[in-house]
């Protein structure tokens, strides 16, 4: 049975892998700080799993405790996770970000090194695509930082192509994941944001359960649909399956790889309010307000590639996204901090 560690396990898109995985057969290994994640988590997988998951904290920045780890536990590839994630904080605290995600993803494979292994997973964002030319976006797009957080997307995906032209033993497969939405059908598990969240389903979710009071939605006056912003949102579930298909593919052949995780179809904002509204069966007010200085009008994936090379497309439909979401944010409507 193949070993694969998960780095920020306890984190939204990890924990569903983590399933994934082990449905897939995998042996999983989990190390997280709690950086942005409860240890409620490992309870909430030990009853889908039913058994207890193979956790330890760690930071990944400390390449000893992770070498000590590797040399205990040896795996056959890494997934690695673990980064600070929310646009807004990184413009504010660039150091933090740059010294979380990129030391992060160098002490990890240097522990990787150190213990002979050569086969890493990297969570990967659209962000690199910047403000994108042509649409659908393809993986030769051209790629751009248009922030810290989004920056240390593309230095990480260059230190995985330096380190892969050193040395061809290393294999490397970037997933540039769109936008992560949903939750596991079970409500057990799904996304819980500290603070204000940054993206769209979450907040949508919080004005739902009445944690809020409404919307803002940033420009009406895009050249879209109905003017709001439309985006790529992909079920976490398929994303979490997309992971499987990539360590499948990293395992059974050579090479490294770059695609995207996305379902190639957009929704605007207003499209996902109106199938909140519909799954949930609860009123979502909003309003329209300012654009948001560097978003842009629609993004969405060509989602070709990752067929072709992995065999995977996305499965669930936006109602689908929704009444997934819904599910867990109302069995736990403050999160992991419900008593
Ligand atoms: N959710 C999205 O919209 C999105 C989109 C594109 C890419 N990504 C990337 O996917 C990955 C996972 O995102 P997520 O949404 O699950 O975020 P998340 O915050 O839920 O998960 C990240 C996990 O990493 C942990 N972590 C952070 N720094 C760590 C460190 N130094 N050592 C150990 N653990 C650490 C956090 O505690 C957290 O549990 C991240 O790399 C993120 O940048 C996320």
């Amino acid at each position: 049975m193949k070993r694969i560690l998960l780095t920020g396990a306890a984190g939204y898109i990890a924990s569903h892998t983590w399933l994934s995985l082990r449905a897939a057969g995998f042996e999983v290994l989990g190390v997280d700080n709690f950086a942005n994640s409860s240890p409620l988590v490992l309870d909430r997988l030990q009853q889908l799993l039913g058994e207890a998951p193979r956790f330890e904290r760690i930071d990944v920045c400390d390449t000893v405790a992770l070498g000590a780890l590797l040399r205990r536990e040896p795996v056959d590839a890494v997934v690695h996770f673990a980064a600070h994630k929310a646009v807004g904080e990184s413009t504010q605290q660039p150091l933090a970000y740059y010294r979380n995600n990129l030391l992060g993803l160098i002490s990890t494979c240097e522990a990787m090194r150190e213990t002979g292994c050569s086969r890493i997973v990297f969570s990967s964002s659209a962000t690199v695509y910047g403000v994108p030319e042509r649409l659908p976006i393809r993986e030769d797009a051209p790629t751009s930082s248009v922030n810290p957080y989004g920056a240390t997307k593309l230095i990480g995906e260059q230190i995985l192509r330096d380190l892969g032209a050193a040395d061809p033993q290393w294999q490397t497969a970037c997933l540039r994941y769109f936008n992560p939405v949903g939750a596991h059908e079970s409500g057990l598990i799904g996304e819980d944001p500290r603070g204000v969240p940054n993206n769209l389903m979450p907040y949508v979710a919080q004005v739902a359960v009445g944690r809020r009071e409404r919307l803002q939605v940033f420009g009406g006056d895009y050249d879209t649909v109905d003017g709001t912003g439309v985006r790529d949102y992909i079920h976490v579930v398929d994303l979490a399956d997309g992971h499987v298909a990539a360590l499948n593919r990293l395992l059974a052949q050579e090479g490294s790889f770059t695609v995207n995780l996305g379902t190639g179809r957009g929704y605007s904002v207003l499209e996902l309010v109106r199938a909140y509204a519909e799954a949930s069966g609860r009123e979502i007010p909003y309003e329209i307000v300012e654009r948001r200085p560097g978003d842009v009008a629609a993004c969405y994936a060509d989602p070709s590639e990752a067929e072709r090379l992995l065999g995977w497309r996305a499965r669930h439909d936006l109602a689908r996204m929704c009444a997934d979401s819904w599910r867990w944010q109302s069995l736990n409507p403050i999160g992991f901090n419900a008593p």
